[in-house]
């Protein structure tokens, strides 16, 4: 069932999503229920294709799953070379679509593909890419996100020279008018969380520091701030 995202309607409010990469897979349908018990706003789903990154995680059946026993949105962050050719076999059940600068398709392109299917888009860049390379992109987008640590795996230490880009990313969408939500994956958890809430983030990802946390609900409440 794709849960409609209501990512225009309350842009600037924070939201936390737990990624499903730091749950245990082998209860995956209650990881899902727990994460929802515990107040999550989304549930992160990491794709990975062994090319883009150095990691191979999960596919389309597996997020189908996830979102089988979801009520809130599936945020799908496609670390592939090819979201171009695969983006539909996401697109059923996901509310938002993410892809990678560094990926070799037609970036706007492909951005306007994912929303043509009815879902939100947004883009990414690694740690070593200059926030310039998006930039061109910005008007074109629901979400920016940001990587907080190489992507490929989860349990990393957070990069706090990455809030230059976060800052860089709220200049920008005030300055042009934009309406994109401003997304930090990696590493984040309770201090963390607030340092990329000040640079201008409203948007959490947690893996280890969600489904990790000995209590979830006040692991959320605490990074949501
Ligand atoms: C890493 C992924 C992240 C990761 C976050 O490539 O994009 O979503 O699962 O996990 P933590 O919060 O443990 O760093
Ligand atoms: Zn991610």
């Amino acid at each position: 069932m794709r849960v409609s995202c209501s990512l225009r309607a309350t842009m600037y409010s924070v939201f936390l999503a737990p990624s499903v990469l730091a749950c245990d897979f082998g209860r995956l349908h209650d990881e899902i229920r727990r994460a929802e018990a515990a107040g999550a706003d989304w549930h992160h789903l990491d794709v990975m294709d062994g090319h883009l990154v150095d990691n191979i995680s999960f596919g389309p059946a597996f997020c189908a799953a996830a979102a089988k026993a979801a009520t809130k949105p599936i945020d799908v962050h496609l670390m592939i070379d090819r979201p171009d050719h695969y983006f539909t076999r996401f697109s059923k059940f996901s509310a938002n679509i993410t892809i990678h600068i560094e990926s070799s398709c037609d970036i706007p392109g492909t951005l306007a593909a994912i929303r043509k299917a009815g879902c939100t888009c947004g883009i990414t860049l690694k740690p070593g890419t200059p926030f310039a390379e998006i930039e061109p992109h910005l008007g074109d987008v629901d979400l920016v996100l940001i990587m907080t640590v190489e992507p490929g795996f989860g349990g990393q230490p957070f990069m706090p020279e990455m809030m230059e880009k976060v800052r860089a990313a709220a200049d920008h969408r005030q300055r042009g008018g934009f309406r994109y939500r401003i997304e930090v994956d990696g590493g984040i958890n309770v201090e963390t969380g607030r340092l990329a809430r000040e640079a201008g983030a409203d948007t959490l990802v947690a893996g280890t520091s969600a489904y990790g946390a000995p209590d979830m609900a006040a692991a959320i409440t605490a990074m949501r701030g």
